[in-house]
């Protein structure tokens, strides 16, 4: 594998070329997100649809206002950042952005990642950064440099910056009015975010137009097929979760102390790892919905959905 300095991995991006760099949450695949040649390079190395989104990653606050609309109660979510926290806010006009990075939407997604060299990035750069996870369309978010360089054949530069310490992606709010409403359940719990302002946090509805426009329920697929709360047979693998039986096939623990964060943090590895053994089938033990459970839940369900083509 062939990294990038955060100076030359800035100098690509402002030259318009796409680079992953990492976040607290997944690595993101980055471009100028002011640039729509960049932006379609991002849409073309993914071969993701375009009227899905991407996410702007912002230096700091100051940056994220020049983007977007931000009332009273944006602004105290937005106090949560640095964080694995996306805010969808009303887009300010001109704002600088390419049409493309927000697919064309009046609305905007916004962070400030909690990640050093994610941060020292996007201040070298001094340009709003679009970055969905970097991996195929389709296939499992990378936790770590090497998954991103064997995801894309090398193709792709890469910035290092260690194992992804949340290991899912952010959660994403938007704020309607006095409002919030969670469209993605991701890295920090919908729990922490009610804890932290005295508001409560409403779910989108499944499969709402608004609940994300291109998201997809089949996502995240390794190549196994995916069995939920799940005895393992023999010939399958096994992903389990807490106390768990012993089992003589290829098998990972997300927590053995059935610790959800740290289950959080090894999900896209251990499923990439027991895919990499070749099993045909995946059986993952029952994970208790609560807190990050709900993110961790979701994510295993759009690895197990049917797949389209
Ligand atoms: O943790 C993360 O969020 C990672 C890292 C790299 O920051 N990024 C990530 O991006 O997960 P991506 O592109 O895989 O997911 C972005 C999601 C999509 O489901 C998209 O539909 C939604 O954000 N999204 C972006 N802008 C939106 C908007 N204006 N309204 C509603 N949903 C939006
Ligand atoms: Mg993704």
């Amino acid at each position: 594998m062939n990294t990038q300095t955060v100076a030359q991995a800035a100098e690509l991006l402002r030259a318009g070329q796409v680079c992953a760099f990492p976040t607290e949450t997944v690595y993101g695949l980055g471009g100028d997100a002011t640039n729509a040649d960049a932006v379609l390079s991002i849409y073309e190395t993914k071969g993701r649809p375009r009227f899905n989104p991407l996410i702007m990653h912002c230096a700091d606050l100051a940056m994220a206002e020049t983007l977007a609309e931000f009332s009273p109660l944006a602004r105290r979510l937005a106090a949560l950042w640095p964080g694995s926290l996306t805010i969808v806010l009303p887009a300010k006009p001109n704002n600088g952005l390419a049409d493309v990075a927000t697919a064309g939407l009046d609305t905007v997604g916004l962070r400030v990642p909690d990640h050093p060299v994610a941060l020292e990035l996007l201040r070298a750069v001094g340009r709003p950064l679009a970055a969905p996870s970097a991996n195929p369309s389709g296939k499992l978010s990378p936790t770590t440099a090497q998954q991103v360089w064997n995801g894309f054949g090398g193709r792709v530069p890469v910035l290092d910056g260690g194992a992804c310490r949340a290991g899912l992606e952010s959660t994403i709010i938007r704020v309607e009015g006095d409002r919030l409403v969670q469209l993605r359940a991701g890295a920090l719990a919908r729990e922490e975010i009610e804890a932290a302002l005295g508001v409560a946090v409403d779910v989108a509805e499944k499969g709402s137009a608004i609940a994300s426009p291109g998201m997809m329920a089949s996502h995240y697929a390794p190549n196994a097929q995916i069995r939920l709360d799940a005895v393992p047979h023999a010939g399958e693998a096994y992903l389990a979760f807490g106390r768990s039986r012993s089992f003589e096939g290829p098998m990972r623990n997300l927590s053995e102390a059935g610790d959800l964060r740290e289950a959080a943090q090894n999900l896209f590895s251990m499923l990439h790892e027991l895919d990499a053994v070749g099993a045909g089938m995946i059986a993952v033990a029952p994970i208790p919905h609560v807190g990050l459970g709900e993110a961790i839940n979701d994510r295993l369900a759009r690895a197990a959905a049917p797949r389209g083509g």
